[in-house]
């Protein structure tokens, strides 16, 4: 049987007063954190070919660039380090040394922020390494799990000491977000929060970001990242971390992977993140440059379709942008 006329739910979108009452999903600026590179050796900001609008950043424009965020609304920052070429060596040594670039950058983002912007730290060292990979290598050139977390505590430690308020593992190595925590606590950082890449794929989608960062990766890194055939291993890993201490699981890629951030939404009793990666922006991006898409809305879509799915707070080049449509917006 049917309930036409009587049941009609075009009735609820008739005028946008009406659609915005009964919106089930709103993004807001303090939802976005803002990913950003700062280089070390460069005098002037340089824009990344493949990412349009994204720079590696001096220290100085960094702050800048943090600067603009917090106007728009924006409440956390994510940061990158780019060595120099001629820093990187087999360990990794930049990513713990405090005169390091991202260790660098972070005591001056603290001292110039204080608490009003949460300052995140990638905790990985692929940047710093000479072969690019997110670990040290063993005898037979493999990444060795068990080797790789004592320098990610080491980096840990050196990030939350310069003051990052939340380190994010992103290696993807077993047991490193319970390393860490022990690590952080015994060097009396109960403070500091860890923001665990749980569900990170093997993906094409990080291509513009090895351009980002001057990675010196080649292969791939499929040893440790997951396999985007598989959505059960996710749920293994969300597990694991959350047990392991984590404070955030994050999802990465966002878009593509839209399945594993709502199911592990479902599953996780932490704030469950997305990424949406360079891959992401840099499609939205040239589609929008080329004038085929209306890259404006676009990026809404992208970041609603993203919180909708279930991501408590979404990583996007686009923060500040987007936090500014925003802020017209109500
Ligand atoms: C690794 C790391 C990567 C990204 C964030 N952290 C790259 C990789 O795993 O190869 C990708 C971010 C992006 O593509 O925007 N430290």
């Amino acid at each position: 049987m049917s309930y036409f006329p009587q049941r009609r739910p075009r009735r609820l979108r008739q005028n946008p007063a009406m659609r915005d009452l009964v919106a089930e999903t709103q993004l807001s600026p303090r939802d976005l954190i803002l990913p950003m590179f700062v280089a070390d050796g460069i005098d002037q900001p340089k824009e990344i070919s493949s990412m349009p609008g994204v720079y590696q950043h001096t220290e100085e424009s960094l702050i800048q660039a943090i600067r603009e965020a917090q106007e728009a609304g924006v409440r956390c920052v994510d940061l990158f380090g780019v060595p120099r070429e001629e820093d990187k060596d087999a360990q990794g040594s930049p990513a713990w040394d405090p005169k390091g670039v991202l260790n660098r950058a972070l005591t001056r983002v603290r001292k110039e922020f204080g608490n009003d912007i949460l300052i995140m730290a990638d905790t990985c060292l692929d940047e710093f390494t000479d072969h690019g990979h997110c670990g040290v290598l063993d005898s037979q050139g493999r990444v060795d799990n068990d080797a790789t977390l004592e320098l990610y505590v080491a980096m840990s430690i050196a990030q939350a000491r310069a003051g990052a308020h939340i380190v994010s593992p992103s290696g993807m190595m077993d047991g490193q977000i319970g390393a860490i925590r022990e690590g952080l606590d015994a060097a009396g950082f109960e403070d500091v929060a860890i923001m665990a890449y749980s569900a990170k794929y093997a993906s094409a989608f990080f291509g513009p970001f090895r351009e980002a960062v001057g990675s010196s990766l080649e292969g791939d890194r499929r040893t440790y990242q997951q396999d985007p055939a598989n959505y059960r291993e996710s749920m293994l890993e969300v597990d694991l971390d959350i047990e392991e201490g984590a404070d955030f699981v994050m999802v990465k890629p966002a878009l593509p992977y839209l399945d594993v951030l709502a199911g592990t939404a479902e599953r996780s009793p932490v704030p469950v993140a997305a990424y949406q990666v360079s891959g992401e922006y840099a499609m939205i991006k040239a589609a929008g440059a080329n004038g085929w898409v209306d890259e404006q809305a676009v990026m809404m879509e992208s970041l609603i379709s993203i919180k909708r799915a279930g991501a408590d707070q979404i990583f996007t080049y686009f923060a500040t942008e987007a936090a500014r449509i925003l802020n017209q917006q109500v």
